[in-house]
């Protein structure tokens, strides 16, 4: 394996879900494999659960560790070309990407969606300017259109929690007073494409995602009739994909937050989120907390999502 982006990726999802939870009973078992080789995880962005369960995955294999922010401490990269370099940007990512790469085996690369340029965003420039100038494998923490290990997460406590073969999975978006990428929601929505769920996607009209992720996934514009019967809710902010208003705020609805009321016309639904969450927008404080709510198992499986990717990298040196 030499790159994470999408669900197809890691080949057949079953048996990566499977090595996942065999992964899970002993998260040292591959302690050796990782010996003498470096991980370097590098963030324009900010995180809390990427940057801790992947650091923490890279020494459960037996690598050493490496953390660069880009923003804080290095110098201030460029990645256009043909710029004239005469602002404060004094470093190109073209130099700068295979430096970093000199230094490790591994790379991990967090870079959001800018929504100054979608064709930028969509060809998913930074990431694959990693990938073709580092010459080392690379693999997404949350990139311009995808955050592949977050959705990865989802699906294996989805396995772990379900209580039916096939359950309904319905995604749905709620308010925020941000306008953020839609990385999580695409990632969400292919790999749940690709798992044995029945899957449905629920949002305001306007706030269609890219074909490339929703495929034949069922959408329903009425919330309220796709919770009906759900096994898993997974709330999710974004912003408008769709031209002329790519990047942008369409709504902040607040009949949309996953409410107790919301809650009950499902069947029993777990709640599920990536988070960071903002409460009592996107989901009430009774919904959160409730027993229903695997928002921590879900975060706490990132570090198993990470390390199943990552000896699947180091296996392929
Ligand atoms: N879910 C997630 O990726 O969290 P962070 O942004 O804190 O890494």
């Amino acid at each position: 394996m030499r790159k994470l982006l999408m669900a197809q990726d890691l080949g057949d999802l079953n048996k990566a879900v499977q090595e996942a939870l065999e992964i899970k009973k002993n998260r040292y078992a591959y302690k050796k494999l990782g010996e003498n080789k470096t991980l370097l995880c590098v963030f324009f962005n900010n995180s809390l659960r990427t940057r801790l369960s992947t650091q923490k995955a890279g020494m459960n294999l037996g690598m050493n560790t490496m953390v660069l922010d880009v923003n804080q401490g290095a110098w201030k990269l460029e990645t256009e070309r043909g710029v004239v370099m005469d602002g404060d940007k004094s470093e190109h990512l073209l130099e700068a990407i295979p430096v970093m790469a000199s230094f490790c085996d591994v790379i991990g690369v967090r870079s959001f969606a800018r929504f100054e340029n979608k064709e930028f965003d969509y060809q998913e420039t930074i990431l694959n300017q990693f990938i073709k100038y580092s010459g080392k494998p690379v693999f997404s923490m949350e990139s311009a259109t995808a955050h592949p290990l977050q959705a990865f997460a989802d699906l294996i406590t989805i396995e772990e929690y379900k209580k039916k073969e096939r359950p309904k999975v319905v995604m749905t978006w709620a308010p925020h007073p941000r306008a953020l990428p839609q990385a999580v929601p695409n990632s969400f929505a292919d790999f749940m494409n690709e798992a044995n769920v029945d899957f449905v996607i629920t949002h305001p009209k306007g706030y269609e995602l890219s074909e490339k992720f929703v495929r034949n996934a069922k959408v329903e514009y009425d919330q309220d009739k796709a919770l009906e019967g759900a096994d898993f809710v997974y709330a999710k902010n974004w912003s408008a994909y769709q031209d002329p208003n790519y990047g942008q705020i369409l709504s902040k609805d607040m009949s949309w937050t996953v409410s107790t009321e919301k809650m009950a016309l499902t069947n029993n639904a777990y709640f599920m989120h990536c988070l960071p969450v903002r409460r009592n927008m996107i989901v009430t404080d009774d919904v959160i907390e409730s027993p229903q709510s695997l928002v921590i198992p879900e975060a706490a499986n990132r570090e198993i999502s990470a390390e199943t990717v990552i000896k699947r990298i180091l296996e392929s040196l």
